[in-house]
């Protein structure tokens, strides 16, 4: 078949690697060049793809069978909507249904209205002189949300990116004073972070391997919330400190989630992704995303090279799919993004960078090209958002990190990665964290989160084995 792709990042490298392993045609549309779909596409519009117009014009010009929009920013705009209405079947929700990420408030009002219990006591506000009230109603840590649309940027935890109740509060009426559709004030929960996703449409729900996502910018979870500076995923599609019982619970929360948009007169056909916290009590949702997960979709997407991936989204995007379409290979990932020092803060544009793709490559390691650009081959100049992505496979996920680290010891120039995603050490610390919380009546042991989130860029804050130079 032939298929349209929009979106220029990573997670669209990987979706179009994935359809043309599987013998589709695909042509892209994005914002910027992407070193890796490029070279699979057909035809490509350069063009922002938060305007519909040109690209249902291109689709149509380009007879494709159907679309998949990777980021959410499009789904905000209405893609979908445009594209289902010029009879192109599309793998992503509605406008409506892209609410689910869209507006923090409608995602927790929604699972609220259809008793979904998942989500931890929150309060929206729009009006900064309702804040201090409204803090003052929490009498545990709390995290500041804004309502809408921030890359994963805007989150701010207590305990983590400010001290106190009142710091927290000077936050939120920044946030007001910016404009903006509000704030979400919701009780922090302690645990450890999980991401499910699922192909959702008319037929039904499909899980795909549980994936960890590292959020924060630099090493042992400190600095800036990020969009993810890496990834693991576990052999058996479950994760270390996540049981059978526990995603079953997770996945209950998608499944219900869906029939509730359903009886609100929203149909979705896409992907539904839960970000859950694994707490004491169970899974409490963070967030949906209304999209692949970026990295998560670096770890699960390679793993499909067995099935035919353009059957199974072709499925979504038209309303059935066959359950045995759904095939991944049972083998860890771990999944290592590099970006251009001060990333998260104030990250330095036009980085230089080695990169030998053979090298990388030999021991199975795949390459994902997000915002990097190259003149010559094996040079490349970072943006200012994350570059590549190096993923590792493995019977182990440690092992998996340590065939990235290998790929990696053939990277040279100014850059900052996350060495410490899915090593040994971490893993237990998170597992050890997990069972801490099961025990009863113990404390949990806290994760060495930092209070003061450096505002120095990382490249500062890293040593040299964190930032190579030629
Ligand atoms: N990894 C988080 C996201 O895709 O938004």
């Amino acid at each position: 078949m032939r298929v349209l792709v929009v979106g220029s990042g990573a997670r669209e490298h990987a979706i179009a690697a994935t359809l043309v392993r599987s013998g589709a045609n695909i042509v892209s549309a994005g914002p910027r060049a992407n070193l890796g779909i490029d070279p699979l596409a057909k035809a490509t519009l350069r063009a922002d793809p938060t305007v519909p117009a040109p690209v249902v014009a291109f689709g149509k010009a380009q007879h494709v069978d159907y679309a998949v929009i990777g980021p959410e920013a499009p789904l905000a705009a209405g893609l979908g909507d445009a594209l289902r209405a010029a009879d192109i079947p599309v793998v992503g929700p509605s406008k409506a249904g892209a609410r689910i990420e869209t507006s923090k408030q409608f995602c927790r009002e929604l699972l609220a209205k259809y008793g979904i219990p998942a989500s931890p006591k929150f309060v929206a506000v729009h009006n900064a002189d309702e804040v201090d009230a409204r803090v003052a109603e929490f009498h545990n840590p709390f995290v500041v949300k804004p309502i809408g649309l921030t890359g994963g940027k805007g989150v701010w935890v207590q305990g983590v990116d400010f001290p106190t109740p009142s710091d927290g509060a000077a936050y939120a009426k920044k946030l007001l004073s910016g404009g903006g559709d509000g704030v979400l004030l919701e009780e922090r929960v302690e645990g450890e972070e999980f991401s499910l996703m699922a192909f959702v449409t008319d037929s039904g729900i499909y899980p795909m391997p549980l994936v960890h996502d590292y959020k924060r910018a630099l090493e042992h979870d400190l600095g800036a919330n990020t969009g993810g500076m890496g990834s693991f995923s576990q052999r058996d599609h479950l994760l270390p400190f996540v049981a059978p019982s526990m995603q079953e619970r997770a996945f209950d929360v998608l499944r219900r989630t869906v029939e509730a948009l359903r009886q609100d007169g929203i149909p979705y056909r896409g992907i539904l992704y839960g970000g859950f916290q694994l707490t004491a009590a169970g899974p409490v949702l963070i967030e949906f995303n209304a999209r692949f997960g970026d990295p998560e979709s670096l770890n699960v997407l390679p793993l499909y090279e067995e099935g035919d991936f353009d059957r199974l989204l072709y499925g979504v995007a038209t309303g059935r799919v066959d359950p045995n379409l759904l095939t991944f290979r049972q083998r860890a990932t771990a999944v290592k993004y590099i970006v251009p020092p001060g990333y998260g803060t104030t990250p330095k544009v036009g980085a230089e960078v080695t990169l030998d793709l053979q090298n990388v490559g030999d021991d199975g390691v795949h390459v994902f090209f997000g915002d990097v650009d190259s003149k010559l081959p094996g040079k490349y100049i970072l943006g200012s958002s994350r570059g590549f992505a190096l993923v590792g496979e493995a019977s182990a996920i440690h092992e998996a990190s340590t065939r990235v680290e290998h790929a990696l010891s053939f990277v040279t120039g100014e850059f900052y990665v996350r060495h410490d995603i899915a090593t040994k050490d971490d893993l237990a610390m998170r597992t050890e964290h997990v069972r801490g919380l099961f025990v009863p009546g113990a404390k949990p042991s806290p994760l060495p989160l930092s209070v003061a989130a450096p505002e120095a860029p990382p490249s500062s804050a890293a040593g040299p084995d964190q930032v190579l130079s030629t």
